[in-house]
C-alpha cells in the first residue's frame, strides 16, 4: 500500500463528503440516469448502489483509493498463490477449489488442482454411495439422515448452503450440530435412529473442543445402539489433520482432506461441503463451484467500474470509514438465505475485525463493521423501525431473486419483491413533515391531532442501501453470490491494510475456557480469578447445590 497517496485520496474523500449537500432524493430528481450510472451487472446478477450517497466524483476518488491500496496487485497475489496470509505464512487459495477446468495454481512446486480434483472425485463417489444406499449403515439399512458435527467455518457454510439449495435437496436429510451446549446434539439426535444416521465430523484442525466433544457423544450414541463394530459405517470426517482423524478411528476411505491454504470461513467449497453434496448430489454441487469460479473470473478481470465485488467493497469502505457508519444490515428477501447473515458474520467479522495492520502497526481508519441481519419481510416487523427512524444510520444490503422456485405461489413472490423495493425506496426518500401532515389531513384527521402526531410520522430518508438482484437462487447463482461476498471482504480488507485471513482474536477466550473448566467443575478454587468471575462461579455452584 502506498500510504501517502492512500492518505491523500482518503482526505479528498472526506472533504468531498463534507462538501456534499444534495440529498439522495434530490440527486434522483436531478439526474434521470442515476440508476444507470450507479448500477452494474454480471450476467443476470445486478448490483444497484444508486441509493447510496455517492456521485461520480465519489466513485472516481474511490477508484483512485483502490489504486493507492494496490488492489489489483493484492488480488493478483491472492489468485497466484502468494503467501498473503503473512501471520500464518500461508497462501489463500479457496479460489483454486472451484477453478476446475482452467490452468491450475502451482504452490510449493505442486499443481494444487490435481489434489483438489482427487478429493472432489472421492467426495462424489462417497456422496453417490450414501445417496444410493451402497454405503449403508452397519445393519444394512440405507442412510436417511446425515449429521454434520463442526463449528464456525466447518458448520456455517454447509448449513447455510443446505437451506439455500433446498429445492435441489433429494438426498438424505441433513442436520447440523455445532454448539457445545449438550442441548444441540441431544435435540438433534432425539428424532433419529442410529441405524440410518451418518455423522460427518468436520474440523480443519480436528482439535476444536466443541466438535471433538460432540463427536465423542455421537460415537457413544452409535456404540450404545449398535455396538462398537458398527461405528466405522456411521462416521466420516473432513479435516486437514489426517493423523488426528485416524486416531479418532475413522476409516481412511471415509476421510476427506483439505489444505492449510483454505481458511475455515472460506472452506464450504472444499470437502467441508460434503454434507451439501450428499444432500443435493455431486452435479448440483459442481454447479455451485462453477458459479463461484465465474465470480472469481469476473473479479479477476472486470474493470473496476463494473467489478461487482470491488464496487461492493468500495461502497462498504465508504460507508464504514468516511460516513462512519458502525454496522451494516444484510437483509435477504429470500427465505432460503435465512442463514446468510450468520454466515457473513463469520466471513466478514472474523476476516476484517482487526486492530493491527499488515506491518504490525495501528490502522489509520476504522476496520470491519458489525454485520447482522434477518430475512425480509420478517425483519420489517422487528428491527426496521430502527433502520428507518433510529438515531444511527445503518446501511442495508437487500438481496432478492426475480423468480421464485414455486410457480404456484407467484403472488407471494410478487409481494415479497414489492416489499423489498418499498423498503429501499422508503429508506432513501423518507417522508417530510409536510408530507406527513398532508397525508394525515387527507385522511380527515383533526388539525390538533395532525400537529401532535405528524412529527412521529417523519422519516429522515437519505439512508443508504444497495440491492443485489438475481434471476433465481439456483446452485450456480448461489455460488456466485457467496464468492461475491468473499471478494468484497477481501477488497475491504485490502483498503483497511489488514490481514483478512487470520483470526487471532478467537484465541484468548479459548485459552481462558480451558483454564476455567476445572474451576467450573469445582476441582480448582475460583479465588484466583477476578472478583466477577469468582463471584459468578460461586453463584453457579450455589445454584447447583455444589
Ligand atoms: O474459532 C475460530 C475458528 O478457528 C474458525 O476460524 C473456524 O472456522 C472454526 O474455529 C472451526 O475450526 P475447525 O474447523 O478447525 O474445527
Amino acid at each position: 500500500m502506498d500510504q501517502s497517496s492512500f492518505q491523500k485520496q482518503f482526505a479528498a474523500l472526506r472533504d468531498h463528503r463534507t462538501a456534499a449537500s444534495a440529498s439522495m432524493r434530490e440527486a434522483f430528481a436531478a439526474d434521470p440516469k442515476r440508476f444507470e450510472t450507479f448500477s452494474a451487472t454480471d450476467g443476470d446478477l445486478m448490483l444497484d448502489w444508486s441509493k447510496c450517497a455517492v456521485d461520480a466524483k465519489t466513485m472516481d476518488l474511490l477508484e483512485q483509493l483502490a489504486a493507492a491500496a494496490d488492489l489489483e496487485g493484492r488480488r493478483a497475489a491472492m489468485f497466484s498463490g502468494q503467501k498473503i496470509n503473512v501471520t500464518e505464512g500461508r497462501a489463500v487459495l479457496h479460489t483454486a477449489l472451484r477453478n476446475l477446468s482452467g490452468k491450475g495454481v502451482v504452490l510449493d512446486g505442486q499443481d494444487v488442482k490435481t489434489e483438489v480434483l482427487a478429493v472432489l472425485d472421492a467426495m462424489g463417489a462417497f456422496a453417490d454411495a450414501v445417496r444410493s444406499g451402497k454405503a449403508a449403515g452397519a445393519t444394512g439399512k440405507k442412510i436417511t439422515d446425515i449429521v454434520n458435527i463442526g463449528i464456525g467455518g466447518s458448520d456455517l457454510g454447509p448449513a447455510m448452503a443446505t437451506l439455500a439449495l433446498a429445492p435441489y435437496h433429494d438426498g438424505p436429510r441433513a442436520h447440523y450440530v455445532s454448539n457445545i451446549d449438550g442441548a444441540h446434539i441431544h435435540d438433534t439426535l432425539k428424532g433419529l435412529s442410529a441405524e440410518t444416521t451418518l455423522f460427518i465430523i468436520a474440523s480443519k484442525t480436528f482439535t476444536t473442543v466443541e466438535t471433538m466433544t460432540n463427536a465423542e457423544t455421537a460415537r457413544k450414541w452409535v456404540q450404545k445402539a449398535l455396538g462398537k463394530e458398527a461405528v466405522g459405517k456411521h462416521f466420516a470426517a473432513v479435516s486437514t489433520a489426517l493423523d488426528l482423524v485416524a486416531k479418532f478411528g475413522i476409516e481412511a476411505d471415509r476421510v476427506f482432506g483439505f489444505w492449510d491454504w483454505v481458511g475455515g470461513r472460506y472452506s464450504v467449497w472444499s470437502a467441508i461441503g460434503l454434507p451439501v453434496m450428499i444432500a443435493i448430489g455431486p452435479k448440483n454441487f459442481r454447479a455451485f463451484l462453477d458459479g463461484a469460479h465465474e465470480m472469481d473470473e469476473h473479479f479477476r478481470t472486470a474493470p473496476l467500474q463494473k467489478n461487482l465485488p470491488a464496487l461492493m467493497g468500495l461502497i462498504g469502505w465508504w460507508h464504514r470509514v468516511v460516513c462512519k457508519y458502525p454496522a451494516r444490515a444484510v437483509i435477504p428477501y429470500d427465505q432460503r438465505l435465512s442463514r446468510l447473515p450468520a454466515y457473513l458474520q463469520q466471513l466478514d467479522m472474523e476476516s476484517n475485525g482487526k486492530s493491527v495492520t499488515l506491518d504490525g502497526g495501528a490502522p489509520t481508519t476504522p476496520t470491519g463493521p458489525l454485520v447482522w441481519g434477518e430475512p425480509g419481510t420478517n425483519g420489517q416487523h422487528a428491527f426496521f423501525q430502527l433502520l428507518h427512524q433510529g438515531t444511527d444510520v445503518i446501511p442495508v444490503e437487500f438481496l432478492a431473486a426475480a423468480v421464485g422456485h414455486e410457480p404456484d405461489l407467484k403472488h407471494h413472490h410478487d409481494l415479497l419483491l414489492a416489499n423489498c423495493l418499498a423498503q429501499s425506496e422508503a429508506l432513501m426518500k423518507g417522508r417530510t413533515l409536510e408530507e406527513a401532515r398532508t397525508q394525515m389531513m387527507a385522511k380527515g384527521m383533526k388539525p390538533a391531532d395532525v400537529d401532535k402526531i405528524a412529527p412521529h410520522r417523519v422519516f429522515s430518508g437519505d439512508r443508504p442501501s444497495v440491492t443485489i438482484l438475481y434471476r433465481k437462487l439456483d446452485p450456480r447463482t448461489f455460488g456466485r453470490l457467496i464468492a461475491l461476498y468473499e471478494h468484497r471482504v477481501f477488497v475491504e480488507g485490502t483498503l483497511f491494510d489488514i490481514n483478512s485471513f487470520d483470526q487471532w482474536g478467537v484465541e484468548l477466550g479459548k485459552e481462558l475456557a480451558t483454564g476455567l473448566l476445572p474451576v467450573v467443575e469445582g476441582k480448582e478454587n475460583a479465588a484466583k480469578r477476578d472478583a466477577s468471575t469468582a463471584g459468578l462461579v460461586e453463584h453457579i455452584h450455589r445454584l447447583r447445590g455444589q
